[in-house]
């Protein structure tokens, strides 16, 4: 099981799986621009905590569990320790004024931007966009809910199969970096049905009509 760093692990997406991910057994260290704040919040979830350098170099898997808004500037402040690790991103670029309605992403989707930017050294792999944070911190064991995984490199995506597996989550290869903008786009397209509906938490399901 590798080590899994979560940056942005104080908040909602991140520490929800931070807890999901703890229980199955993997180590997980919460990274944070406050490493107090991420000690405190590793203390409550049976994780380690510290600084957003000190997560990424104890771990194998770094997650930016951060808002879109601060993605990029935060990729520039930890590139050059990424390489040979594997970097999962469930970023969902949104307005900041309606998370239900998408943004134009330079080089297709936030993913497939930071693949392009960090080289094959760095195996990107896209996933958890669709999944409501609130879902996660729920009791239940598993969660009725698909997970669309993308990347480049099979073996890495295989491995974040596994973490969405221990999330409670069922997990699907979705192909290469590129369609991470379809995971991308549908986030804000779940939230709106969110709001038209009263959905509370609206998830993705494949489903496949006369397959048994
Ligand atoms: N929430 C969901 O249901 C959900 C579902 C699917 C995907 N996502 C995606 O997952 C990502 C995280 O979502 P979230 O709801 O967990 O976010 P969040 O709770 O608003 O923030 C997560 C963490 O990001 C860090 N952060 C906030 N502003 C920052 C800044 N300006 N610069 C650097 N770090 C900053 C903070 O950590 P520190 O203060 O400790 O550094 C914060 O605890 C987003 O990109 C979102 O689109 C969220």
């Amino acid at each position: 099981m590798p080590v899994v760093a979560i940056i942005g692990g104080t908040g909602r997406l991140g520490s929800a799986l931070a807890r999901r991910w703890v229980e199955a057994g993997y180590r997980v260290v919460i990274g944070s621009r406050t490493p107090a704040r991420a000690r405190e919040a590793a203390r409550t979830l049976g994780a380690a905590g510290g600084s957003i350098a000190e997560a990424v170099l104890a771990s194998e898997v770094v997650m930016l569990a951060v808002p879109y808004a601060c993605h990029d500037a935060l990729l520039a402040e930890i590139d050059d320790t990424l390489d040979g690790r594997i970097l999962l991103e469930p970023v969902v670029p949104v307005d900041p004024a309606d998370p239900t309605r998408a943004l134009a992403v330079p080089g297709g989707s936030v993913a497939a931007a930071a693949q392009a930017r960090l080289g094959r050294g760095v195996r990107v792999v896209a996933a958890f966009q669709t999944v409501a944070a609130k879902h996660l911190r729920s009791d239940a064991a598993r969660l009725d809910m698909d997970v669309l995984v993308c990347g480049n490199d099979r073996s890495a995506c295989r491995l974040v199969l596994h973490l969405v597996e221990a999330a409670g989550l069922r997990g699907w290869l979705a192909g290469p970096i590129a369609n991470a903008a379809a995971s991308e786009a549908l986030a804000p397209v779940l939230r709106h049905l969110n709001r038209e509906y009263g959905l509370g938490g609206a998830g993705l399901r494949v489903v496949a009509p006369g397959r048994s």
